[in-house]
């Protein structure tokens, strides 16, 4: 059989489809692109088996030559694809860690971290101030007894000041506490005199509008100790007034009736905003006071519900609103907003 082709043309076959497989491998973008030549050159219809196909054209002792041939070039492509391969891997992962940077230098979202509501930092404030002047913190419970809340702090049944108050009732005998000062009796049944108290809490009335809620919170206090007079009373509102609203603010003590108190006040400060000279004023409505608490000389008739001997004792007490006070400090319009959970009104504090 004679050969129809020569070796030299087959070699030069081989040899050309090798270079341009090189050629097409380093050209090559991506991994897809390098599949393609790899399967282009090599797979089963690739140039170089084509070429190959032509060895069964050639003579014997030339086959061999050419098989060399062949398979030196296979080797340098499959090695020239594994090259390319590893450095375009390289080169993808360097592109996506680039798409995927984070960029640790950019400012963090900031976390609104809350505040603390008037409220409380009221109630705060006034146990602080107080609390130099030796007066302890103690509480009471929310729903207390109807005993507790009226006839052991001198309002029997049948008296005006439960109208006063409008209560909620619980049910038979208990009721929300309509007031603090239900804590006095429990804090004096609880010791004995002398008793230096704050009773901050919750209290409860069936009332709602721009300066009253149904929900509100008071300060009892209560000072308890032989020969405690109204001229203690005085200082330690004065100094309280004082602490709280400036050291120029003044008192005064308006007489006034409560049934758990003889005699009874309710105390004004000075306006801190106009200092009594604008008549315009719209926080003391011209009238240079505001009123902030009420207060007096503890009844008798408490220390004898109490267990006390009265005649070996005197007291005064106060009880002041928190929303109130807290509403002159921080000029706060409508006692509303202090429970509506508004973060716009809430993190102004
Ligand atoms: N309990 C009274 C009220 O709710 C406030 C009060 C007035 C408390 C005079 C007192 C006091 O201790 O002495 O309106």
């Amino acid at each position: 059989m004679s050969t129809s082709i020569s070796l030299e043309t087959i070699q030069s076959g081989i040899l050309e489809k090798g270079e341009a497989a090189l050629k097409q491998i380093q050209q090559s973008n991506t991994l897809a692109d390098l599949d393609q030549v790899r399967v282009s050159v090599l797979g089963k219809k690739g140039t170089l088996s084509e070429a190959l196909k032509a060895l069964g054209q050639v003579s014997a002792e030339d086959r061999p030559k050419l098989g060399a041939l062949a398979n030196e070039w296979k080797s340098k492509i499959e090695s020239a694809i594994e090259t390319k391969k590893n450095a375009l891997e390289i080169l993808e992962i360097e592109a996506s860690l680039q798409k995927t940077k984070i960029d640790v230098t950019i400012p963090s979202r900031k976390k609104h971290a809350g505040s603390i509501h008037p409220v409380t930092s009221t109630i705060r404030k006034v146990s602080q101030v107080l609390g130099r002047i030796g007066f302890d913190v103690t509480v009471g419970p929310e729903i207390e007894t109807d005993f507790l809340n009226f006839e052991a702090v001198n309002i029997p049944k049948d008296h005006p000041a439960r109208d006063m108050q409008d209560t909620f009732f619980m049910g038979p005998g208990v009721v929300l506490r309509s007031q603090t000062s239900p804590v006095q009796m429990r804090a004096m049944r609880a010791e004995k005199w002398p008793i230096r108290i704050l009773c901050p809490g919750a209290v409860y009335r069936n009332d709602s509008d721009a300066t009253h809620s149904p929900m509100f919170h008071q300060i009892e206090g209560l000072w308890v100790d032989q020969k405690v007079s109204m001229s203690d009373l005085k200082g330690t509102l004065d100094f309280f007034a004082k602490e709280m609203f400036g050291s120029e603010t003044k008192i005064r003590l308006r007489p006034s009736y409560f049934p758990f108190v003889e005699p009874g006040a309710e105390v004004d400060v000075s306006c801190a905003i106009c200092g009594g000279r604008n008549h315009k004023c719209p926080v003391c409505k011209g009238t240079g006071w505001l009123e902030i608490l009420g207060a007096g000389m503890v009844h008798p008739r408490l220390f004898e519900l109490a267990g006390y001997n009265a005649g070996e004792i005197s007291g005064f007490a106060f009880g002041m609103g928190v929303e109130r006070i807290a509403m002159l400090m921080h000029d706060i319009p409508d006692l509303r907003l202090m429970f509506q959970g508004d973060q716009r009104f809430l993190k102004q504090f």
